[in-house]
């Protein structure tokens, strides 16, 4: 295996498009022989990951059990989880715990019956039982922060911040022939050039696709990029209609959606009204803890029939010590806007939280194109079904990690040819004069997302957004096709895509279920159990079969 970089042109065995806890995992667990290249858009810290607050999933107290782990996320999913791809993640769970304490994560212990010290379990809604493992309410820093120091110790990975992909380099794309990935091109932000990274396999990090609504509380890198890199690079997606959105972001103007952990629910916090009622046992009787899908529609419902603009999540009836020391990062990005937990109600919104759906991946996280893997909240592995049980996410990202880097390893003696990869042609743009039309259709598309394909939904308003997002996305296209390319402009490119992905798959389940919620069809119908809405991108599949994958059955 070869790595060398020329000015434009590198070279590596492994190429991991995106550095959180799904990247990261990754680069670490692939042998040390390979040359990894591991790409951020950002600073190498920024993605969701970094501000994960509740936990990682995992059975680790003897009264729990994998069966019941494996339980209550096929319940919390609705009827359209896999099976199999729950099974293997909760089982891999300990593992992924274990692993991640060898390489330094402290999680928060306390003291356990017999004496000893043993890892604090938390709950969150969906759990039947406490199997939250959490660095006090920071859990997604202490992984990153730990996962960066360690790759940044191992001499045969090379880390590349500030590099945003553009694209996925196929050999159907080059040559017509198969539909293998080679590479990518990918914009250097640190000298604005368009570089070539060419790789044996490739894996895509990149995260969700949030950021398509107006309010969330994930990071701006949240664009989807994954998701449409990989749709344009063949994959088939699925799942899509299926974003979520977390019941409880503080409701402040300078707070930018700022998380309230589920685990203040777990820990006994309440959900009130603007009266001090509470309200939840009137939607489900596992009342704050009922999976997010319900509790989000039961504060949208509450705040929609009595026209106010959030509601109360209420834990200043515990003792100050107990929230601070559970809670601190909480408590002190609350008292810096002004809100003492300890003593008041905070104000809480829903905000866009998680993409259920993905690029459609098999149980090693391999993708339709051939050497392309895909790992981490980009990916659809069938895991979260319709809706997904907290802290399932961060587990998923360190299970994926591990399967696909065992199945990288066992590929490693292939032989594949080799074929040159023209430089990006930059020959016919210009540089834009009118940088205005990219952040005004960021706007736009962000606002009609919010407003038409938000927690319930219509198909009249789906219908609508449909209309909005095809015009944008021939007017992104053109732009793409006649200015220089912008970090702006390829996410919105991919945005603008998502949204259409999203707004698809929406349109095409005629049912209720889990996050898909529409008046038009306010029942489950169980005839659609287990039954996913697959995308294919025909314009490029035609002529070749993709990989079979077993779990997902196409509904549009
Ligand atoms: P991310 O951590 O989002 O990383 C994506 C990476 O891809 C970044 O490095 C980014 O720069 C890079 N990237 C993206 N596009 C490109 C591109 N075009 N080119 C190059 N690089 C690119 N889940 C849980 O299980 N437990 C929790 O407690 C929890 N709390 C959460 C709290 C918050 C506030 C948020 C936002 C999410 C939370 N989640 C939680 C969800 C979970 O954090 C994410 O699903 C998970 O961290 C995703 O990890 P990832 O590695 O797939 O992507
Ligand atoms: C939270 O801490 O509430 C987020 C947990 C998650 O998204 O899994």
């Amino acid at each position: 295996m070869t790595t060398q970089a020329t000015h434009r042109q590198h070279h590596h065995d492994v190429l991991i498009i995106g550095s959180g806890a799904a990247g990261l995992s990754l680069a670490l667990r692939l042998p040390g022989k390979l040359r990894i290249a591991v790409l951020s858009k950002g600073p190498l810290t920024e993605g969701s990951t970094f501000y994960a607050q509740g936990g990682v999933s995992a059975v680790f107290d003897q009264r729990d059990s994998i069966g019941s782990h494996l339980s209550d996320t096929l319940e919390a999913g609705s009827d359209l989880c896999d099976r199999d791809a729950v099974q293997r993640t909760v089982e891999q769970a300990p593992e992924c715990i274990n692993w991640l304490q060898d390489l330094g994560v402290a999680f928060t212990e306390e003291q356990q019956p017999d004496g000893s010290s043993g890892l604090h379990l938390t709950r969150e809604g969906g759990h039947s039982h406490r199997r939250v493992v959490h660095a006090a309410d920071a859990t997604g820093n202490a992984i990153q922060s730990t996962l960066v120091r360690q790759v940044k110790n191992r001499d045969n990975i090379t880390l590349y911040d500030h590099h945003i992909a553009i694209d996925l380099i196929t050999t159907r794309k080059l040559t017509g022939r198969g539909n293998r990935c080679i590479g990518a091109y990918v914009l250097n932000r640190h000298t604005s050039q368009v570089e070539v990274f060419r790789s044996h396999f490739s894996a895509i990090a990149t995260g969700g696709a949030s950021k398509v609504y107006l309010y969330t509380s994930n990071p701006d890198s949240s664009s989807g990029d994954g998701i449409a890199m990989a749709w344009r690079a063949g994959c088939r997606v699925a799942n899509m209609e299926f974003m979520q959105f977390h019941p409880t972001c503080l409701y402040h103007p300078k707070a930018k959606s700022f998380l309230i952990s589920e685990a203040v629910r777990g820990e006994g916090g309440k959900l009130r009204l603007a009266d001090g009622s509470e309200f939840m046992h009137r939607f489900d009787s596992r009342g704050v803890l009922a999976p997010r899908d319900i509790v989000a529609r039961a504060i949208d419902h509450e705040m929609k029939r009595l026209g106010e603009d959030c509601v109360y999540l209420d834990i200043s009836h515990k003792p100050k010590d107990f929230i601070i020391s559970h809670f601190p990062t909480i408590h002190t990005r609350c008292l810096e806007l002004g809100f003492d937990m300890t003593k008041e109600p905070l104000p809480v919104v829903p905000a866009a939280h998680y993409t259920c759906g993905g690029v459609l991946t098999d149980r090693d996280a391999r993708t339709d194109t051939e050497n392309l893997y895909a790992i981490g909240e980009v990916a659809f592995t069938g895991l979260h079904g319709a809706n997904r049980m907290a802290s399932n996410s961060l587990l998923e990202c360190l299970a994926y990690a591990h399967f696909a880097s065992d199945h990288i390893t066992k590929q490693l003696d292939t032989q594949m040819e080799d074929i040159s990869i023209p430089e990006w042609d930059e020959s016919r743009v210009t540089n834009s004069d009118e940088d205005v039309v990219v952040s005004h259709n960021w706007d736009e598309l962000r606002r009609f997302m919010w407003d038409y394909v938000g927690i319930v939904r219509t198909t009249k308003r789906l219908q609508r957004a449909k209309h909005r997002v095809d015009l944008l996305l021939s007017e992104i296209d053109e732009y793409y096709s006649n200015f220089r390319i912008t970090s702006d402009l390829i996410e919105l490119r991919n945005l603008a895509l998502v949204a259409d992905l999203i707004i698809r798959s929406a349109l095409s389940r005629k049912e209720s279920r889990g996050l898909h919620y529409t008046l038009d069809y306010p029942d489950t119908d169980t005839s659609l159990d287990h039954v996913n809405t697959v995308l294919e991108p025909e314009h490029f599949t035609q002529g070749y079969a993709p990989l079979q994958i077993t779990s997902a059955t196409t509904t549009s």
